[in-house]
């Protein structure tokens, strides 16, 4: 299964992404851990992503792409992978839409975690990112406003999107997601159900 998870910074996408690939046994590709592993590194793109990522802006398509369509050419995403923090504009989306189609495997479903933005502020100064200043909180919430939120409705269209209520415990928010993959399952591909 291929599943993109959405939401905005805080939501709970790493969270639930940590277990739903335990459950699905597929890979959980986190844009934004390859990106901060990279600049570890000091690679190429982790020298170019580092100061967009410091000020909670994107860092440039060119980079992101190349790292997503690297990786799930390796063998562990054979069956699917999660997505997490990937794609984040319509840009993202044609490539990612393109990489699928040329592999023969498409999309299976898209999951946004809905989150107020007062739980997602509390949540994120409770951990302790280096982006989890307010002021770059502000910003990585208004990058989610302008240029990653309105991909919902690229999906919607297609009959791809489920939102979850991000809000309560991991916990019940797991049981939200796994009932939503459980009904889509149930509808089947392409059904009026599937399209929510
Ligand atoms: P990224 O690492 O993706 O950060 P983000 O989208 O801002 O999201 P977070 O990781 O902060 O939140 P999350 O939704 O994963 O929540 P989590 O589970 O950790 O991106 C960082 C940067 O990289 C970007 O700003 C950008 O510069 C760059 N980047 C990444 N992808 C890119 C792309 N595609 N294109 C261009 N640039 C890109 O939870 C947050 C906290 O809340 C945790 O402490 C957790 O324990 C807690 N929590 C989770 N769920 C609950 C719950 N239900 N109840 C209470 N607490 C909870
Ligand atoms: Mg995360």
């Amino acid at each position: 299964m291929w599943i993109i998870f959405m939401g905005p910074p805080g939501a709970g996408k790493g969270t639930q992404c940590e277990r739903l690939t335990r459950s699905l046994h597929i890979p959980h590709l986190s844009s934004g851990d390859m990106l901060r592993q990279a600049v570890v590194e000091q690679t190429g793109a982790g020298r170019l992503a580092e100061p967009y990522m410091a000020r909670g802006d994107l860092v440039p398509d060119q980079v992101m792409v190349k790292l997503i369509a690297e990786r799930i050419e390796r063998r562990d995403c054979a069956s699917g992978a999660l997505f997490d923090g990937f794609p984040r504009n319509r840009h993202q989306a044609e490539a990612l839409d393109q990489a699928l189609a040329a592999r023969g495997t498409p999309l299976d479903a898209v999951l946004e975690l809905d989150v107020p933005d007062g739980i997602v502020m509390a949540r994120l100064a409770g951990r302790g990112r280096s982006d989890d200043r307010p002021e770059i909180i502000a910003q990585r919430l208004e990058s989610y406003r302008r240029q990653t939120r309105p991909l919902l409705e690229y999906y919607r269209q297609r009959g791809l999107l489920e939102i979850i209520d991000g809000t309560g415990t991991p916990d019940k928010v797991f049981e939200r997601i796994l009932a939503a993959l459980a009904a889509r399952r149930r509808a089947g591909p392409g059904s009026e159900i599937a399209r929510g």
